[in-house]
């Protein structure tokens, strides 16, 4: 088998400008995921049955349907209503925010309900209201435990965001979708589109060991 190089540096310009767009839609993904998931996160504990729910089938159906099946409904169902012709980046983003805010709602959960209970009890005795001892106690603590997952979760996310290439969204496995058409090669487009995605998870990866280890040192003052 021969490979050709000459195809990957003629597809160079390409594969980066994807590779930027995938880490931007990434990035877009996780922040708005974020906020819209430690909303959900705080509309799951609450002490009313009837509040809880609308966030327990939230998550129910994104974490138990498919990110694919959930991206074509958006981009060919949702976004259309309000846009039109929609743009697939747009859709990837929705799909992606939605979807990450469903696991990251369970992150913060569990990040929040790992935190001692007396904790709450003994901001209450001082005389804060629930929604100050969450403030100013609770997920002060509950920021740091909740840091690795949520670095796994933006892992998740980048590689996920290859999906879009069925919206046809020029990410990164778009363009190396199109070099496989276009040179009808299959080594070479794919080959490095991969080596590109592991630069970025394993550079994530680093930087992720590296702000939870400044946060364990912290920690030991
Ligand atoms: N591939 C899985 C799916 O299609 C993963 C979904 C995304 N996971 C995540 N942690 N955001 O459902």
């Amino acid at each position: 088998m021969d490979f050709r190089f000459d195809i990957v540096t003629d597809y160079m310009p390409f594969f980066l400008k994807g590779m930027g767009i995938t880490i931007g839609v990434s990035l877009a993904g996780v922040l708005i995921g974020l906020i819209l998931g430690l909303f959900i996160a705080l509309g799951k504990m609450s002490s009313n049955r009837w509040i809880r729910l609308p966030f327990n089938i939230y998550i129910n159906i994104f974490r138990g349907t498919p990110l694919l099946v959930q991206l074509l409904i958006i981009h060919f169902g949702v976004v259309p209503l309000f846009m039109s012709p929609s743009n697939p980046l747009v859709s990837l983003v929705i799909g992606l925010s939605l979807n990450a805010a469903a696991y990251i709602a369970e992150i913060f959960r569990a990040g929040i309900q790992s935190i001692d209970r007396g904790q709450m009890e003994a901001a209450r005795s001082l005389g804060m209201t629930r929604v100050q001892a969450m403030k100013l106690v609770i997920l002060p603590q509950a920021v740091k435990r909740v840091i690795p997952p949520l670095g796994n979760e933006f892992i998740v996310l980048l590689k996920e965001s290859s999906l879009g290439s069925v919206l046809a969204a020029p990410e990164l496995m778009y363009w190396g979708r199109a070099a496989a058409g276009q040179y009808i090669r299959v080594w070479e487009p794919y080959i490095t589109v991969a080596l590109i995605y592991l630069v970025l998870t394993l550079s994530l990866t680093y930087l992720m060991n590296y702000v939870e280890r400044r946060l364990n040192t912290d920690d030991q003052r």
